[in-house]
């Protein structure tokens, strides 16, 4: 009798304890961001000089503090009015902002400065397996894609002054479609991937991608009215060549405020 009772109360005992160290297994559906600090950060001459794609990352979370600001440098509220950091065509907000956290997909609700679960799972994997990509969805229409662009380069420019990884992309954007539900006649059209710098700074590490090859209008638009390597990533190199240059060169080549015709260099 005893030994049943010892026994019964060892078993409660080892149960309690396991409740309470166990993680939650369910994610919270609504998490209230900690409050965005608006002073600090790097000057914004540099953190336009610091902007850059990079796509390796840490798998490290990053701390709340991190995740508010990058909310909040994307589409947060940043008057009393509870108008945004971005412009929107007539102000109307076409824009929806997702985080895909390890928890959960969250759409972030810029006026309460909180996420709300869309999507339960961990599916960081489908992205850049960085601890977080933020999803832009909107009409796919032209300013949708304005306001998705604005948020971005907002986050870009965080990030350059954080010191954190993060690379937008356009493949992935359907990666969810038909699991997430977005407002009607939305569309994911971008994603950004943010993490601690997979590689060193500085180091070899592929901070980069080749340029791919321009697509056939792109490159007749090169060639017809804008100078060699305007439209690629390489630099252009604005010296004329040996031997082409003169009244004999400048009758061929119509020269404009400074650029040179494909044709000519
Ligand atoms: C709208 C948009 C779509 C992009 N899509 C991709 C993509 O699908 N894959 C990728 O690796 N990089 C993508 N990028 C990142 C560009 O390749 C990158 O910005 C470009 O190489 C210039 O490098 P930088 O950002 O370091 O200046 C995209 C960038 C933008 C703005």
């Amino acid at each position: 009798m005893f030994a049943a009772a010892l026994r019964l109360s060892l078993i409660l005992a080892i149960a309690l304890s396991w409740s309470m160290s166990a993680p939650p297994a369910m994610a919270q559906d609504t998490v209230q961001l900690s409050a965005v600090e608006k002073t600090g950060g790097k000057p914004l001459m540099e953190a336009l000089a610091a902007r850059h794609s990079e796509r390796s990352f840490k798998e490290d979370a990053l701390t709340d503090k991190q995740l508010s600001e990058i909310l909040w440098a994307a589409y947060g509220v940043n008057r009393e009015d509870g108008k945004r950091v971005i412009p929107t065509s007539r102000g109307r907000n076409e824009l929806a902002v997702y985080a895909v956290l390890k928890t959960g997909v969250y759409l972030y609700d810029p006026a309460q400065n909180a996420l709300t679960l869309a999507l339960a799972g961990d599916h960081t994997a489908k992205y850049a397996k960085s601890p977080l990509t933020v999803l832009y969805a909107a009409p796919d229409n032209t300013t949708g894609g304005f306001h998705a662009g604005s948020a971005y380069q907002g986050v870009g420019l965080y990030c350059a002054s954080e010191g954190l990884a993060n690379v937008v992309k356009s493949t992935g954007a359907d990666e969810l479609k038909g699991q997430l539900t977005l407002p009607d006649g939305f569309q994911v059209l971008v994603v950004q991937s943010i993490g601690q710098p997979g590689w060193p700074a500085g180091s070899a590490g592929p901070a980069s991608r080749k340029s791919l090859p321009l697509p056939v209008s792109d490159a007749r638009r090169k060639q017809t009215a804008f100078p060699a390597g305007f439209f690629a990533s390489r630099p252009w190199n604005p010296v004329p060549r040996p031997g082409r240059t003169g009244p004999e060169r400048s009758a061929k080549c119509n020269h404009s405020r400074g650029w040179t015709r494909a044709a000519c260099v």
